[in-house]
């Protein structure tokens, strides 16, 4: 079912890990209102193109785009979107793996009682432990990328809709206990204000850039993903609907979690801004002072790993698609071709948080871990709301209305109308803005 592949998709190290760290480095409830308003205007209308476009091609996404835009006399150049958009997945998945990495060595750290009564200092030490041995991240980066690869060699679609039905349940569950934990240690309210409460003078320019840049890494857009898996979806399915289902359940893990782990961090007195560790370094305190927190917490970073993975798959799948389609390469050899890459680049990030780390200053503000920042930025912040943005294009302009509403059920109605105002105007033009705001044109002019 699309839902679910989807589901598995959308929800991953981003909710759980991205989220709470960039909307801690920048400032919190501005930064998570853009968030928000990014998703609504801009995520959610992008997609549904994505699940349209997908359903009505059924290749890979760059056959798919190149042979729509001939079918609507658009010209098959369309396909470089695609292209942008395989590019965009492989690097994602070179540092995805390396973070994942963390989080399948902190299923070992868990599980062997390391953190039972750990203070705030103790779990910081164990974090910047593992991050400064490149050997050990270079080990759990491999063992990532070949759980990756296993899965998108075999191309085991039932298997990836059994694991998202029983993950995400368990999931929400211990989420929820966080929920219940974060409540019982009185910054619970704070914790909330900070996430909730806009202040516009703590959100920099760059910081705009990396909410709408959030808003497409979260929902899976601009890399061909949900393309993808939109063929899985029968046609008489409703495709804003499906859009909505996986949006809300993307959007309440993140929040669920943002709001736990601000709270550990009043609670503890650490830093807002502690960067990618930050989740690391938190939620390891509150296991170890929950009754029962050796289990749950060993259980929470084996659904943190497997949601992970599942996103993983379809970060690789759109170029492993191709790669079978055009070059006419085995599914295994083609995922072992992409795995490598992935891996080779991977060593990349595997240095950032050590010897390679280096300083540099991005729209406003300095950024501190090197390669694997601007690989973050890269995609996050310009090939994804790049490939958005194009994909809106293609939608609003290229296809014809006729064909995008017929795809979304025939009707002219309401809805209808509303997505197509959004896709042909209010998407291409907020991702334009956004861009033009942080290379601050708009301090310029005054
Ligand atoms: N949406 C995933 C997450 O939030 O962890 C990351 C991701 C998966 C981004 C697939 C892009 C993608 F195509």
């Amino acid at each position: 079912m699309f839902t679910l592949a989807a589901t598995g998709s959308a929800v991953g190290l981003g909710n759980i890990w991205k989220f709470p760290y960039i909307a801690g480095e920048h400032g919190g409830g501005a930064f998570v209102l853009v968030y928000l308003a990014c998703l609504a205007l801009i995520g959610v209308p992008i997609m549904m193109a994505e699940i349209l476009i997908g359903r009505r091609g059924r290749q890979s996404p760059i056959n798919t785009l190149q042979m729509l835009g001939r079918e609507e006399d658009a010209g098959s150049h369309w396909g470089m979107v695609g292209f942008i958009g395989v590019a965009a997945g492989v690097i994602i998945i070179s540092f995805y793996s390396v973070i994942a990495g963390w989080a399948l060595a902190y299923v070992a750290r868990m599980a062997s009682g390391m953190f039972s009564g750990v203070t705030a200092a103790g779990s910081q030490s164990i974090f910047s432990a593992l991050i400064s041995d490149p050997e050990r991240l270079l080990a759990w980066h491999t063992i990532f990328m070949v759980m990756t690869t296993l899965v998108v060699a075999r191309g085991v679609r039932s298997g990836l809709e059994q694991a998202v039905k029983v993950m995400m349940p368990v999931l929400f569950f211990l989420l929820l206990l966080l929920t219940a934990y974060a409540l019982n240690i009185g910054e619970f309210e704070r914790s909330f204000r900070f996430l909730f409460q806009p202040d516009f003078s703590a959100l920099s320019r760059g910081g705009v850039l990396i909410a709408m840049g959030h808003a497409f890494f979260t929902l899976s857009l601009g890399v061909g993903a949900i393309m993808v898996y939109g063929s899985y979806l029968p046609s008489r399915v409703s495709i804003a609907k499906a859009a909505l289902v996986v949006a809300l359940m993307d959007t309440l893990v993140a929040l669920l979690a943002g709001v736990t782990i601000f709270a550990i961090v009043f609670a503890n007195g650490l830093p807002v801004a502690a960067g990618p560790g930050l989740i690391f370094q938190t939620l390891p305190i509150a296991f170890g002072q929950m009754p029962g927190g050796l289990f749950f917490g060993t259980l929470f970073f084996v659904l943190l790993v497997l949601a992970a993975w599942t996103s993983a798959i379809s970060l690789v799948e759109p170029a492993v698609a191709w790669l079978v389609e055009n070059r006419a390469l085995l599914r295994v050899r083609a995922a072992v071709v992409v795995g490598v890459i992935a891996w080779l680049l991977g060593i990349a990030t595997v240095m950032s948080f050590s010897d390679w780390s280096f300083r540099f200053r991005f729209a406003g503000e300095y950024r501190n871990t090197g390669v694997f920042d601007l690989l973050d930025i890269l995609t996050s912040g310009i090939m994804l709301p790049l490939g958005g943005f194009s994909i809106a294009l293609f939608a609003g302009w290229a296809m014809s209305r006729r064909s995008v509403r017929d795809e979304l059920g025939g009707r002219d109605g309401l809805a209808f109308r509303l997505w197509y105002l959004a896709i042909r105007y209010v998407a291409p033009l907020a991702v334009s803005l956004v861009f033009l705001h942080t290379v601050g044109i708009f301090g310029v002019l005054g």
